[in-house]
């Protein structure tokens, strides 16, 4: 097949809810529907339960999952469709900031109890970032829920998402009766545990035809009528440019779990989300289908061998196609690489891929060589953009408990930090380390893996840090007096970027208004 014709098969996306919302569920239903799995309970949750019995033991499990879980393709209709996997805990957002800019496009799954919930809206707002096209599922219709228009006003408010209704309820929870499909005017009635029957869809383009009543009973026919003539009211048509630009976000009702309403939006699903997109670098836009093989790494996962201390770098093409063993340009450390073995994706199998295409991920097998957003390219000196750091949450000097082991712990704390498992800072004035992530957990991933894969030994110490500010400025002079001045709060990130650590919020504001002549940032690329 041509290289134009394998894009246009591609559809890369990730799933993002808050825990417990159903994305495993969805994922479940997505891959049995494209016949990548044959069974139910074959996708394992990758969450951290809330009853752990010991977090190391969880971590533990959770990575073994999480690199079984990260990529799952299956093919639907002639498509193509890679999902990528987004931790949904907290902990672990930084993970799933970066996964999403792998993405093409994303499903957003809400739970129509609890409606939109923080972790959402933080995935979301990434998501808006990027303008990536959002599709919204509203999952556990089977339950008793909010109202259909409550839950559209919470998620065009809290989303900032302009929506347009492609399903509609009729009824929920002990009345739920089914959806009705506004893309193809089709009734479809609900049965549970996914036992439905061709007798069960019923086209009614005429939404008068009293074929209603017979089906879902007087009151709720009614009931949708009047809900279905409010949407065309107020809601607009779906329109495919806007929903590629990011601008309107077609949902749908569901419940994953008895597998209802989760085929009615593959099917649109594969008719609109995008193929590959094209990615800004700092030099040029790239476009899928050049010629030349680009990709960027997103995600790197240490192997689950400690005595073997490789990883697997996740890789995204991004243009033209990836050959096994084949000299590629690594960018950032200017040397030429090949890849014997790069790894597929199929559901839960691994395969060696001879050739990757726009849209697909490979794992690649690495010593150590890799850092989340390092370009590979057959010649040309690309850099990515749009894989920028955040401010971290918490901050903690981290110390060497074992001075026999300093090596081991700055070795360990160099390629974790790569991993992205957290961000270092070093001050300026001392030089001493601090470990900064978006949760508690990390510091004991860190610690575990530490002793676990290098066996060094560390402690932690609490550190005065509200917030890191990246910085720029115009006049070189102006910063050096500034970094001077400051000099207790400065540092330099991973790649030796100035970092402004605020130990408060009201700190940092004195700060910024003090010296206007200096640029704080909230995220590394601005
Ligand atoms: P997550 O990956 O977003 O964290 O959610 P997950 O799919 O694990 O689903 C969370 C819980 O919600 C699970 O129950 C799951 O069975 C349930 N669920 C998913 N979809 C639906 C739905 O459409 N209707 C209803 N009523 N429940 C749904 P659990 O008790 O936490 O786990 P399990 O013991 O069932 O695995």
């Amino acid at each position: 097949m041509a290289l134009i014709d394998e894009i246009k098969t591609r559809k890369t996306f990730g799933i993002i809810s808050h825990p417990d919302a159903g994305k495993t569920t969805l994922t479940e239903k997505l891959l049995l529907f494209g016949g990548a799995i044959q069974i139910a309970g074959a996708v394992k949750s990758n969450k951290i339960k809330k009853h752990a019995t010991s977090d190391f033991m969880e971590i533990e499990r959770q990575r073994g999952i999480s690199v079984a879980t990260s990529v799952m393709a299956f093919n639907y209709r002639e498509k193509k469709i890679n999902i990528l996997d987004t931790p949904g805990h907290k902990d672990f957002a930084e993970d799933t900031y970066r996964t999403l800019t792998a993405v093409d496009s994303a499903i957003v799954v809400i739970d129509v109890a609890k409606g939109v919930e923080d972790q959402t809206e933080n995935l979301v707002k990434v998501c808006n970032r990027r303008s990536t096209p959002m599709i919204v599922f509203i999952n556990k219709m089977d339950r008793e829920g909010k109202e259909g228009f409550d839950l559209l006003e919470e998620v065009e408010e809290k989303l900032g998402m302009s929506v347009c209704p492609l399903t509609w309820p009729v009824g929920m929870g002990q009345r739920f009766k089914g959806v009705y499909n506004l893309w193809e005017q089709k009734l479809i009635l609900f049965s549970p545990h996914g036992k439905q029957s061709a007798e069960d869809i019923i086209v009614i383009d005429d939404l008068t035809s009293s074929v209603l009543e017979e089906k879902v009973g007087d009151s709720l026919a009614n009931t949708l009528r009047e809900e279905i003539q409010m949407i065309s009211d107020v809601y607009p048509a779906f329109d495919q440019e806007m929903y590629e630009e990011g601008m309107l976000n077609p949902v749908f009702f569901g419940s994953a779990i008895n597998n209802f309403g989760v085929k009615e939006m593959l099917d649109v699903f594969v008719d609109i989300a995008p193929n590959p997109l094209p990615r800004e670098t700092e030099e040029r836009l790239v476009k899928p289908e050049e010629e030349k093989f680009t990709g960027f790494v997103f995600k790197i996962h240490a192997n689950m061998d400690p005595k073997h201390r490789d990883r697997i770098a996740f890789l995204r093409i991004t243009s033209g196609t990836f050959k096994r063993n084949t000299n590629y340009l690594h960018v950032r450390q200017e040397k030429k690489m090949k890849f014997s073995n790069p790894t597929a994706f199929m559901a839960s199998k691994k395969s060696i891929v001879d050739e990757a295409f726009p849209g697909d991920i490979v794992g690649l097998y690495d010593s150590g060589n890799f850092k989340i957003g390092d370009a590979i390219t057959e010649g040309e000196v690309l850099h990515f953009k749009g894989i920028p750091s955040f401010s971290p949450e918490k901050f903690r000097y981290i110390n060497n408990a074992n001075p026999l082991k300093s090596k081991q712990l700055n070795k360990g704390i160099e390629q974790l930090m790569d991993e992205g498992v957290a961000q270092l800072f070093i001050k300026e004035d001392s030089g001493r380390k601090i470990i900064g992530t978006v949760g508690a957990l990390q510091y004991e991933v860190i610690a575990y893996r530490l002793e676990n894969e290098y066996g060094a030994a560390c402690n932690y110490e609490p550190v005065a840090v509200h917030k890191a500010t990246w910085l720029s400025w115009d006049d070189d002079e102006a910063f050096k007096a500034f970094r001077i001045r400051r000099n207790k709060n400065m540092a330099k990130d991973k790649d030796g970027a100035y970092v402004f650590l605020a130990d408060s919020a009201w700190s940092l504001n004195t700060v910024m208004e003090s010296h206007p002549e200096i640029k704080f940032h909230f995220s590394s690329e601005y």
